[in-house]
């Protein structure tokens, strides 16, 4: 059944928290699902740089450019227009010049139709922040697990586990907020900790795999409709199996053609 949906802003969000209400985020990376996701009434798409992962064959963000980004940011917008759609600052951009940084979330707004931006924080981002929201540009922060920081990090790890990593994050989260950003993303950080960055902050926070605490949830499209049965994320929960749905339509296809039975006068002119 599809869900009418009203374009929410970024007031409806800090609303939303206030009323106790979840925000349900989650990627799109084309037309057709985001279409999906529009028709099933989330409050947010983001197209994530881990299109890099889901769509695009590579084994992690790094090389997901800003063009590609922007191709897809695009095609999700025309797939879900009225929906909230954030884009992805992928690996690099917001490291090279405020002006630079600038320039790549103006993209997103003017080209791809995005409302909004996020991007992986770290204390040298705050005055880009500061001036994309100068700009007009609503922000939406990033802490916790940072991928596109995974080669100096070591890895992909829970952040948080220790008192020190659970005071820099707080503090970062409250650094982002007083910067001005509408919302931030906890990623793989513990329970515990995510609960209570989120009762402290104002804005919003939406958690993948920082528990149930936080103000809303955000989930990879590829492991929620079970694209791979390989590998899922502890964090994940896989809705339906459609890859094996797929597989099975292709094969069906690939007989029919095999034994003459597709197409027929039904499918000829
Ligand atoms: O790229 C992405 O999909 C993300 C989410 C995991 C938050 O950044």
């Amino acid at each position: 059944m599809a869900v009418t949906n009203t374009k929410k802003t970024v007031r409806s969000f800090r609303t939303m928290k206030k009323n106790g209400e979840k925000i349900v985020m989650i990627t799109a990376y084309d037309a057709p699902t985001a279409s999906f996701a529009e028709a099933a009434g989330v409050d947010l798409i983001l197209v994530g740089d881990s299109v890099g992962m889901s769509a695009l064959g590579f084994q992690e963000t790094i090389p997901v450019t800003l063009d590609m980004m922007i191709h897809h940011s695009a095609a999700v917008r025309r797939g879900a227009p009225n929906t909230f759609i954030v884009g992805d600052m992928p690996f690099l951009v917001c490291h090279l010049g405020i002006e630079n940084g600038l320039r790549a979330a103006g993209r997103f707004i003017q080209e791809a139709g995005c409302d909004a931006v996020k991007l992986e924080c770290t204390p040298s981002t705050r005055p880009l922040i500061c001036a994309m929201i100068e700009a007009g540009i609503p922000v939406m922060g990033h802490i916790g697990l940072l991928p596109q920081s995974v080669k100096t990090s070591g890895g992909y790890r829970v952040n948080g586990r220790t008192q020190d990593e659970a005071e820099a994050l707080m503090n970062a989260a409250l650094d982002l907020e007083s910067a001005g950003v509408f919302s931030t993303v906890l990623e793989c950080v513990p329970a515990a900790v995510a609960q209570r960055i989120s009762e402290k902050l104002v804005i919003p926070t939406i958690g993948i795999g920082a528990g149930a605490g936080c103000d809303g949830q955000v989930q990879v499209i590829c492991d929620l409709l079970g694209y791979n049965e390989g590998f899922l994320p502890k964090h994940a929960r896989r809705y339906c199996h459609i890859g094996e749905v797929a597989i099975q339509a292709m094969t069906e296809y690939k007989n029919d053609v095999k034994a003459g039975t597709f197409p027929t006068d039904a499918q000829s002119f």
